[in-house]
């Protein structure tokens, strides 16, 4: 019996007969020959149902078949290096195949399909090409955020989904009933990462969150992936330190395993091999200057649409000056000590001017914005509590979150990543709705 094997390791039986189990995307070819276009979940290839090698009656049965139906081949591995797909170089002559079931009339065809059509069978969807190599590439992204976190000290401390409080802002907030009691879906980890430090000096959680967002953009979904670190002893200028090290590491880690999956997205990542520390550290105050001046100047860039708008000193960045901004530089840049009040509550105020905080938001290249924001928390109790109720929060519900600073307070700082909007970007794909399998969007909660 021939060895069954996944086309991801194929290339190791050059010359040998083996069996592939999988599912036809493509029959091509005519007369004596067909191609295969085959896939297994772990790569795509082609076989070759060549008449005489494989015999009339299963030559016959090959060109009965249909997209998607499944199949078991058994066939001689060759290496060519100019065959088609991923990872490349290898085909299979075909010397027998089983039909497991005929596929019924394949929805997707390759004909441009409309986003909603696609979405409505996002089950199917993620069948395709492009699908299967974005998955791949969060599943790396993924793998390498938590090499790199475990292997710098970062504990992981799992942080609770059904909260009693907000952390981010109760604008955004999923409400749900409690046994009888108000709660909410997190939109972060982070005030848990807190208490987490004092216990364990270097956190972090990583999970899904949630957020109400009311309007569609293609940089928002209800729910995403954040990855949360937070550190003890740790100042604003310590944690963007540790973020270039952590962002570039994942950014080359994907280019180095995600070879083939970049190459079928069609992926340019020469602009991501310059993602190396150190990255260029911007002021609030000097990007509204450059916001501001290339306003005045009407400049475009894309994939911005109109002239990046001016802004005044105090208002949060929309998505065009974001992209402009990051325009601006080869890598990404962070742009630090935003006002105070466009930032959450437990941000630390800047020494001798409170109307700007120790925060920084991390804005990556090609238009795809803020993939971190991160700050130096409050470390002193009262203050908080002021910034707790001058943002109209309920004060009892963040008794507890107050009290870590009565018993040993340290500086400390945090940031959140999100792991969709780094995929989108490292893949070069325009929407985060494809940088995870199930997105959940305003107005769309099915498959
Ligand atoms: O800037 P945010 O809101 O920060 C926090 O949640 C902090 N508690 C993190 C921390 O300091 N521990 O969100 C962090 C990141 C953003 O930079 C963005 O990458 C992503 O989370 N994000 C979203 N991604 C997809 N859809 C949304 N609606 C997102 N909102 C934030
Ligand atoms: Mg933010």
């Amino acid at each position: 019996m021939a060895p069954i094997i996944r086309i991801s390791d194929a290339k190791d039986y050059a010359g040998q007969i083996v069996t592939v189990r999988g599912w036809l995307q493509r029959l091509t070819g005519k007369g004596k020959i067909n191609f295969l276009r085959v896939r297994d979940g772990s790569g795509i290839f082609q076989a070759v149902a060549f008449r005489p090698n494989l015999g009339d009656e299963k030559f016959e049965l090959v060109t009965t078949l249909t997209t998607e139906s499944s199949i078991i081949l058994t066939g001689e591995i060759k290496v060519d290096p100019r065959a088609p797909g991923v990872p490349g170089g290898v085909e299979m002559d075909l010397r027998d195949i089983e039909v497991v079931q005929v596929a019924g009339e394949y929805p997707i065809t390759p004909k441009e399909h409309g986003v909603e059509f696609l979405l409505d069978r996002r089950h199917l969807w993620l069948r395709s090409n492009h699908q299967w190599a974005i998955a791949r590439v969060r599943a790396v992204v993924i793998r390498a955020i938590r090499d790199w976190l475990d292997d710098h000290g970062f504990l992981l401390v799992d942080t609770p989904l059904l909260t009693p409080a907000a952390g981010e802002g109760t604008t955004t907030l999923f409400k749900i009933d409690y046994h009888g009691e108000p709660a909410f879906l997190a939109q972060t980890g982070q005030l848990y990462n807190e208490a987490n430090i004092f216990a364990f000096g270097r956190v972090y959680c990583f999970g899904p969150t949630f957020r109400a967002e009311k309007s569609k953009t293609r940089r928002h979904l209800q729910e995403f992936w954040m990855v949360e670190p937070e550190l003890a002893f740790c100042k604003l200028e310590d944690l963007l330190e540790i973020e270039e090290q952590f962002v570039s590491y994942i950014v080359q880690t994907a280019l180095e395993r995600c070879g083939p999956e970049l190459a079928l997205l069609e992926r340019d990542t020469s602009k991501l091999a310059q993602v190396v520390p150190p990255f260029p550290r911007i002021s609030y105050d000097r990007a509204v200057e450059m916001v501001n001046a290339a306003a005045a100047e009407g400049i475009i860039v894309p994939p911005n649409e109109e002239p990046v708008p001016a802004i005044e000193w105090g208002g949060d960045f929309g998505a065009p000056h974001e992209t402009y901004l990051a325009s601006q530089f080869d890598k990404p840049v962070f742009v630090t000590h935003y006002p105070t009040a466009v930032k959450a509550f437990y941000m630390e105020p800047e020494p001798g001017r409170p109307e700007v905080c120790r925060s920084a938001d991390l804005l990556a290249p090609e238009g795809y914005g803020e993939i971190i924001g991160g700050s130096e928390r409050m470390s002193d109790p009262d203050k908080l509590t002021a910034a707790i109720a001058k943002h109209n929060l309920p004060a009892q519900a963040y008794d507890w979150y107050v009290e870590l600073r009565r018993y040993g307070s340290v500086p400390h700082s945090g940031f959140g990543l999100g792991v969709e909007r780094t995929v989108a970007w490292i893949t070069g794909i325009s929407h985060l709705r494809e940088a995870i399998a199930y997105p959940r969007l305003l107005g769309r909660i099915t498959p």
